[in-house]
């Protein structure tokens, strides 16, 4: 017999409900996308939240689709900026006094072939995408040490880490990186009880995924390859992060978790 609470009892799993109360947890990037759906569940669980964002405007806006009252606290940093991060880490050390997660997920998205690459793209994606995460996670650790029952972190990498793919060289190289930092950072900071994990988001529908990915036509033929047979959604991603941040997790760390429908796990063609 069907039962037909199965999708909602999968998505919304009644216990993990609890996970985060009395947790604060920052969400870099939380103004769109995957960061603004994990800003949403953790709230819904829990969490005092803290986003970040480059424009004010985009933040007011988070801040009203939100609607958390005073466990969201919206900071205008931005990531390629280390000032910014300090700034940030200083903020929040005020309000909240420490942090019990972290979700470094800004990042930008650029599509540009090997011959495409100019030195002003290549630093802009190495700014915001790696040493970004980089300096989030340095400013936040005095914050995290202060986490009692366990800390975590997890980066937001990508699919292209484990995959050649022509037309994003440098894109996917900072993601590489990015999971490389998960592994050195899970055993610099396993001693000190946190967590460091990287999520590899596949083809995930994201403003970021329709300025790349811009054609009807291409999204029906990346659709076509994903095995599972459906794009992403941002909620994919958030339920992952959140278990990945959640004490679920507690014995996971240096890892990559892939959310993908499937498209690393299948080769393509014959
Ligand atoms: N969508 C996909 O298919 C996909 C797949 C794999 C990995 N990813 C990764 O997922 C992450 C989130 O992207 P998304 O798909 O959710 O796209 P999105 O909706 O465009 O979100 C990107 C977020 O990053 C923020 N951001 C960008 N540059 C920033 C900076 N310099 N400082 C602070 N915040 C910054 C944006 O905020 P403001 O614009 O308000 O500043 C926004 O909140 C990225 O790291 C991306 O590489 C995406």
């Amino acid at each position: 017999m069907t039962n037909e609470n199965t999708t909602d009892t999968h998505r919304h799993d009644r216990g993990a409900t609890h996970d985060f109360d009395g947790r604060t947890v920052l969400v870099t990037g939380g103004t769109s996308g995957m960061g603004l759906a994990t800003a949403r569940l953790l709230l819904d669980r829990g969490a005092s939240v803290v986003i970040t964002g480059r424009d004010d405007a985009r933040l007011r806006r988070a801040e009203d689709e939100l609607d958390a009252g005073e466990r969201l606290f919206a900071v205008r940093a931005d990531s390629a900026r280390p000032a910014d991060l300090a700034r940030l880490a200083a903020a929040v050390g005020e309000r909240y006094g420490r942090l019990d997660g972290v979700f470094a997920n800004a990042g930008v998205g650029v599509f540009e072939t090997p011959a495409e690459v100019t030195e002003e793209s290549f630093d802009r994606t190495v700014d915001v995408n790696f040493k970004g995460v980089f300096f989030t996670v340095q400013h936040a650790l005095p914050l995290l040490e202060k986490s009692t029952g366990g800390a975590s972190i997890v980066l937001n990498a990508s699919w292209t880490l484990h995959r050649g793919l022509p037309n994003a060289p440098v894109y996917a190289a900072t993601k590489a990186a990015v999971h490389n930092l998960a592994r050195t950072l899970g055993s610099a900071f396993a001693g000190r009880g946190i967590r460091v994990n990287s999520v590899s988001p596949g083809y995930i529908v994201t403003g970021m995924f329709h300025e790349v990915i811009t054609e009807t036509a291409q999204q029906d033929a990346v659709r076509a390859g994903v095995p599972l047979g459906r794009l992403g959604e941002a909620a994919d991603v958030a339920e992952t992060v959140a278990f990945l941040l959640s004490p679920r997790a507690s014995y996971i760390t240096g890892q990559d978790l892939v959310v993908d429908g499937g498209v690393v796990a299948v080769a393509n063609g014959w």
